[in-house]
């Protein structure tokens, strides 16, 4: 089983570059599932069921969500009838709406998808390593097809998270930071692992906003209004792993970037 996960789609820019690429995308690499960090889509902040449903219309099989998820108040609209759309597993289980983990058919296989909430410099939810614990072992019941995407701040939880699932899941992928990192591999054991994914929407922007606030802010220390740019230069990022549908071990995993700098189908 080959999958693509695009990483965290920012504003309209980062919708309109999944809109353009993923159709090529798929030609290129002909991935059987595609999952989307979408938690930043609605200008950054959240995601509306109008751009939810936009991202499946373009193909997308499950959106995954991160710590700004309750950011958009529609959001608890349409969350309980979302059913290809993740939050953070471990929020609080008896009072969170939807759910954080799914599962798509491809054929005769099953993938689970579980989306997990990191804890340092990070809001206090529940310890995501016990919560994986016992969704691995849900999932595990029906498919050794399993893909993690781990949403924190920090390489060194993401990394962690990586040895203690490996062999346990297929792959761990980080996402929130947005910025790509150089570190795809498989670890011993057959899991694919990636400390971030990196993010798709402004190219020139700090992490996906626009560059003069946030420079603003580090230059006054003054309260400052962040806002996504809404045209601009383009990047998307995202990683295609393949996976041995009888053990569910990783076979490959492989970074893509696409931008001005490296553009589809160049040579890079
Ligand atoms: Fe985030």
């Amino acid at each position: 089983m080959k999958l693509l996960f695009v990483g965290d789609v920012v504003g309209s820019m980062g919708r309109e570059m999944v809109h353009e690429y993923l159709p090529k995308l798929k030609r290129e690499y002909r991935p059987q599932v595609t999952i989307l960090n979408g938690e930043n889509a609605a200008a950054g902040r959240g995601i509306t069921e109008k751009i939810y449903k936009g991202f499946l219309q373009d193909g997308v099989d499950i959106v995954t969500m991160g710590n700004h998820t309750w950011d958009n108040r529609e959001i608890f609209e349409f969350i309980d009838d979302a059913k290809k759309m993740i939050r953070p597993a471990n929020y609080p289980e008896d009072t969170t709406p939807g759910k954080g983990m799914a599962f798509i058919k491809v054929n005769q296989l099953e993938l689970a998808v579980i989306n997990l909430h990191g804890r340092v410099f990070m809001a206090d939810l529940d310890d995501p390593f016990r919560k994986i614990e016992e969704l691995v072992e849900e999932a595990r019941k029906r498919t050794p097809l399993i893909f993690v995407d781990f949403h924190a701040e920090t390489t060194s939880e993401k990394q962690a998270m990586g040895w203690f699932l490996d062999g346990r899941v297929s792959a761990v992928v980080g996402t929130h930071t947005h910025v790509q990192t150089n570190d795809a591999r498989i670890l011993p054991e057959g899991t694919a692992y990636l400390t971030d994914v990196g993010m798709t929407g402004p190219y020139d922007g700090v992490l996906g906003m626009a560059k003069e606030q946030v420079l603003n802010r580090f230059l006054t220390q003054m309260p400052t209004r962040f806002e996504v740019p809404k045209e601009g230069r383009k990047i998307l990022s995202a990683c295609l792993i393949e996976l041995d549908d009888q053990t569910g071990k990783a076979k490959n995993i492989q970074n893509i970037v696409i931008n001005e700098d490296r553009p589809f189908g160049g040579d890079f």
